[in-house]
């Protein structure tokens, strides 16, 4: 693209938004259900918190300061952070859930008139913070189904090089939400490789490379020692998944110091509440915490995801906590999600023209849960 093209948002009076499912509440009251009935399936998220954090907020563990603000440089969360996932302090940034970080990454590295690539389909959050920085966002189609949805290494790099000077920043995601694919070996270090090279060859600087691992501790090992080779990267993390304290909203950042300084420029004083770090500094020592709600979680996917097999459903493999679900149709897809919230669940959808237009996304949760979601299906294909 010459440098001239103008850039809009997507919109041209207003940039791209996050779009949520209904609330719990208007569920309720629109299918006149009782709202203890209603479970989102929607959010990725644990159908409870572990049970240390009770202990820790009605045992009085810890003495919460409330009527002050959190330290400046969240220090004991840092620490603990940085012992959980071997990484020097200076390498961490703290944010509200990784969404802070994702839009601190995006504030720093993206410029006015700038562009960023990402591969889809993905986490929209992306394309949303590309669009609002005032930036191009160049979409490059992962490989199909019968590839996992993987990257297409090919596609990524031609999509930064269709810039002049090159994209900003490369969103990855690993694994992929909504597909809940893990990357096949070697994959993102052939990517990195080689977009080192290309900006060699171009005689620019390579993009940063944001790796959002959100899921990662379902599926395998974090990328973060390949800032190593590839100092432009960053990697996001967060505590809403495997560690299930979605609603405390605690995120990191892991990259180089260099970056985290330039990242930092744009940190607010205190986005992450001293209730959360307080609670978040006191699960990350535990060992046996996320190992043993991971090993729960597989589990329990391979039950529910059997389960809506033999209800007729067609259900992909994942390495995350939730199911994509694909029916023959965007029309079927419809009908089943609007069948489901009648009953109270709610399902992550996606729009018309979406290429994920024919699926739904389902979060593992609790087996009672799972079993209604189980019952539901059955009683949909009868
Ligand atoms: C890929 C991905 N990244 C980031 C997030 C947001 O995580 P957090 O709760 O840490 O902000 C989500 C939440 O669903 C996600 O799926």
């Amino acid at each position: 693209m010459p440098k001239t093209t103008p850039v809009t948002f997507a919109s041209p009076t207003k940039p791209a938004g996050w779009t949520w499912e209904a609330t719990n509440q208007e569920v309720a009251a629109r299918y006149g259900l009782p709202i203890e009935q209603v479970v989102r399936f929607d959010q990725n998220t644990a159908p409870a918190p572990p049970g240390a954090v009770r202990e820790l907020l009605v045992g009085g563990e810890f003495e919460v300061a409330l009527s002050e603000y959190p330290p400046s440089d969240y220090g004991r969360l840092i620490a603990a952070a940085a012992a959980r996932y071997g990484v020097a302090h200076e390498d961490l940034l703290v944010g509200a859930g990784a969404d802070e970080v994702l839009d601190l990454v995006a504030k720093t590295f993206i410029p006015h008139g700038g562009a960023a690539v990402v591969p889809i389909p993905t986490y929209p959050m992306y394309g949303i913070l590309t669009d609002q920085r005032g930036a191009r966002v160049i979409r490059v189609p992962r490989l199909g189904l019968a590839d996992g949805y993987a990257l297409d290494t090919e596609a990524v790099r031609s999509g930064v090089r269709s810039v002049e000077g090159g994209a900003n920043v490369v969103w990855l995601c690993n694994p992929n939400n909504p597909t809940g694919t893990f990357e096949p070996a070697g994959r993102i270090e052939a990517l990195l490789a080689a977009l080192r090279t290309d900006a060699a060859a171009d005689g620019r600087l390579a993009p940063i490379v944001l790796l959002d691992e959100a899921y990662i501790e379902f599926a395998g090992d974090s990328h973060h020692v390949l800032r190593a080779a590839y100092p432009r990267l960053i990697v996001a993390r967060t505590m809403s998944k495997a560690y299930a304290i979605a609603g405390l909203r605690v995120g990191f950042a892991i990259a180089t110091p260099e970056l985290i300084g330039e990242i930092s420029t744009y940190r607010p004083p205190g986005s992450v509440s001293i209730v959360s770090v307080e609670v978040a500094a006191a699960l990350l020592p535990d060992d046996d915490l996320v190992r043993s709600r991971v090993a729960d979680v597989i589990a329990e996917r391979a039950r529910f995801a059997a389960g809506l097999t033999g209800a007729g459903w067609t259900v992909q493999p994942s390495a995350t906590n939730f199911l994509l679900v694909s029916f023959d149709s965007p029309e079927t897809a419809d009908t089943v999600a609007e069948s489901l919230l009648q009953r109270g669940l709610i399902p992550r959808t996606f729009p018309s023209g979406h290429p994920l237009d024919h699926c739904i996304r389902l979060t593992v949760r609790s087996r009672a849960q799972d079993d209604r979601l189980i019952q539901a299906a059955r009683e949909i294909a009868a």
